[in-house]
């Protein structure tokens, strides 16, 4: 059942966004050469609870971070750890706060220091990947249409498009309906975008083939031909005349 929200209810998640969002903006002067994905972890979690709220993904499925952590040719859910991290990586940052039970999500993938150009590319096309899936996603549409212009973007550039996951209902709590694929062939059910849906739209696009596993972790997503990934998320709200990106400031 995809839950419609109130205005209060949308107001609470944007506190919650808002929030994120900070805390993306100054998490990414802690990625540098050198720091350990577990230091990130550490800086989150303190950030998150020194501000009144909990990691929304710490225990979550028994996940054991607050931060999914993913580097390179991982694609989701990298595990916090003694990784170091080094000049050239991309870092895939996927963050997630419950402030008073409202809950937000956003995800965006950083440069540790200068990349090569291609790593560069796939993360601005990424980036615009999520920016047309978000102008796709307007009051009366489907979410095929969110599906479609991410899709379609990615697929320009030949990079793989990630199928076994994908965006989500969010607000009151972290997964919600309806599932946001990034890609048309998905067989599930297509709702129109109606005024009071909150989603998570985040296309995780690959360098080379759409296809992923699961490491012996059971967490860590990577991409089976070794290629890069980038993976980014934003949370918004559909309202009649407009959509609002919640986990960015203005
Ligand atoms: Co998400």
């Amino acid at each position: 059942m995809i839950v419609l929200k109130t205005k209060e209810e949308i107001d609470g998640i944007r506190q919650s966004c808002r929030l994120l969002a900070k805390l993306m903006e100054e998490v990414r002067e802690e990625i540098r050469p050198g720091v350990t994905t577990g230091q990130i972890d550490r800086w989150v979690y303190r950030y998150i609870t020194g501000h009144g709220g909990r990691p929304a993904f710490l225990n979550y499925g028994g996940f054991p971070g607050s931060a999914c952590i993913s580097v390179n040719d991982e694609v989701i859910h990298g595990i916090p750890g003694n990784r170091q991290l080094r000049e050239g990586d991309i870092v895939g940052m996927d963050l997630g706060i419950n402030l008073k039970g409202f809950f937000s999500d956003m995800a965006r993938t950083f440069p540790v220091g200068k990349v090569s150009p291609d790593a560069a590319k796939l993360m601005q096309v990424t980036y615009e990947c999520l920016d047309k899936g978000i102008a796709a996603a307007k009051c009366g549409n489907r979410i095929k249409d969110i599906s479609g212009a991410v899709s379609a973007h990615a697929r320009s550039y030949g990079y793989g498009v990630v199928r076994d996951y994908c965006g989500h209902g969010i607000g009151l709590k972290l997964h919600e309906e309806p599932e946001v694929p990034n890609y048309c062939e998905f067989a599930g059910k297509n709702p129109r975008l109606q005024s009071g849906m909150v989603i998570a739209i985040e296309p995780m696009i690959n360098a080379g083939s759409y296809e992923v596993d699961v490491l012996d972790d059971d967490w860590t997503v990577v991409t089976c031909d070794g290629s890069l990934s980038a993976h980014f998320e934003d949370t918004v709200a559909v309202f009649p005349d407009h959509t609002e990106i919640l986990t960015r400031l203005s």
